[in-house]
């Protein structure tokens, strides 16, 4: 999609793509081996489901974020995304409200629009640097026909990565209003230097029994093609009516090639990822000290996780309109757009750092004549 659509979604020929969140990286040796072993098997009839792939999840949680999580906690999914429409649909009834910290990763609207129930937000404060949650405006957001809070963690664009006292004072608003909480923390394997990842469902007991944890390895290793993620529920109660709802969807048979793919990168993928993040991290450090140098009025934000850069383009003084246009038509490079994210994100733009250094200069030299033609 994001070499092949991009003129399709941008309606203009030859656009650097660094937009749409997934690598231009080759998947971990390992997963493509267990791949083609699968494939070489030649008998793709009924699978059952995969055997270690559970266990795989269940060690995967505990090296990487200290969690302890069960085997039967785990019901798997074709991608987070569907997930989320899952909960919403199984936990809430239509018109009710689900609570949303803006901008935000942008199919959080619509999973809950398209469900009919009400998108409440409770903007993220930007302190000119960072995102912080604002929990006295949460609360005064929360009415008695909000049910749920989608949690972006790490966050999506502004890579934020909450820290365990941030997630413990929003648990305890939760649970004093009773919310359900989806914590997306699909990426959470994708850290620098410096951070680690708190699973929300591990930092109050209470909040774990109304938590579902939406999981993936799809965008810590470069798979979304496959159609895998998972969701960890630890009340069992919850868990059933879930299981029975998907079962009621009636497409939630195991996939062969997503499961054995989970169940190689987990297994076999930690060396990659640990030289991806490196190579991220590098990839950081170069726009931002080329930003410095030749674009000044771009701002980076700096990012504690994701792959994604937040650009704040506030100094430009372009309109939003004016900005995507100048990005597309002058200096010929697909970003994300900051609004789609929301309103509160007119100023900015979000970068996909994951690409080849070459490719990454290419789309910084792109923009920087473009931002030199215009003498900002
Ligand atoms: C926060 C977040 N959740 C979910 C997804 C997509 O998940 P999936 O492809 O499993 O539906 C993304 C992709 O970028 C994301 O950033």
């Amino acid at each position: 999609m994001k070499w092949d659509a991009t003129k399709e979604r941008f309606g203009e020929e030859d656009l650097l793509p660094l937009w749409v969140a997934d690598m231009d990286f080759r998947a971990p040796e390992p997963v493509i081996e267990a791949l083609k072993e699968k494939v070489e098997h030649g008998i793709y009839g009924y699978p059952s489901h995969a055997t270690g792939v559970d266990e795989a999840i269940v060690d995967w949680a505990w090296d990487r974020y200290s969690w302890e999580v069960s085997e039967k906690a785990i019901v798997h999914t074709t991608g987070v995304v569907p997930a989320l429409s899952n909960i919403i649909k199984a936990f809430t009834e239509p018109g009710d409200e689900v609570i949303i910290q803006t901008p935000v990763y942008y199919p959080f609207y619509d999973v809950i629009q398209k469900s009919n129930r009400t998108v409440i937000k409770n903007p993220l404060h930007f302190t000119g640097e960072q995102y912080e949650m604002d929990l006295e405006q949460l609360e005064e957001a929360i009415t008695e026909d909000t049910k749920m809070l989608i949690l972006c963690h790490p966050h999506n664009p502004g890579g934020r990565v909450w820290s365990k006292e941030e997630l413990a004072a929003l648990a305890a608003v939760c649970e004093k209003h009773q919310l359900y909480v989806i914590s997306d923390e699909i990426h959470a394997d994708l850290l620098y230097d410096g951070y680690s990842h708190t699973s929300f469902a591990s930092v109050n007991e209470q909040m774990a029994k109304r938590t579902f944890t939406t999981l993936a390895p799809t965008k810590t290793f470069n798979l979304a093609g496959i159609q895998a993620a998972y969701i960890i529920v630890e009340n069992p109660e919850l868990r059933l009516k879930l299981r029975r709802d998907l079962a009621g969807t009636f497409m939630n048979g195991p996939n062969m090639f997503s499961e054995v793919a989970t169940e190689a990168a987990y297994r076999h993928g930690g060396e990659w990822l640990k030289q991806l993040m490196s190579y991220i991290q590098t990839n950081y450090e170069v726009t931002r000290d080329f930003l410095e140098d030749h674009m000044p009025k771009i701002k980076v934000v700096k990012p504690q996780g994701t792959y994604l850069l937040w650009l704040n383009c506030e100094e430009l003084g372009l309109s939003a309109n004016e900005r995507k246009e100048w990005l597309i038509k002058e200096a010929k490079v697909a970003l994300n757009h900051g609004p789609i994210f929301g309103e509160e994100a007119e100023h900015f733009e979000r970068l996909n750092l994951a690409s080849p250094r070459k490719t990454l200069m290419e789309g910084l030299n792109r923009i920087k004549a473009a931002y030199e033609k215009r003498g900002f």
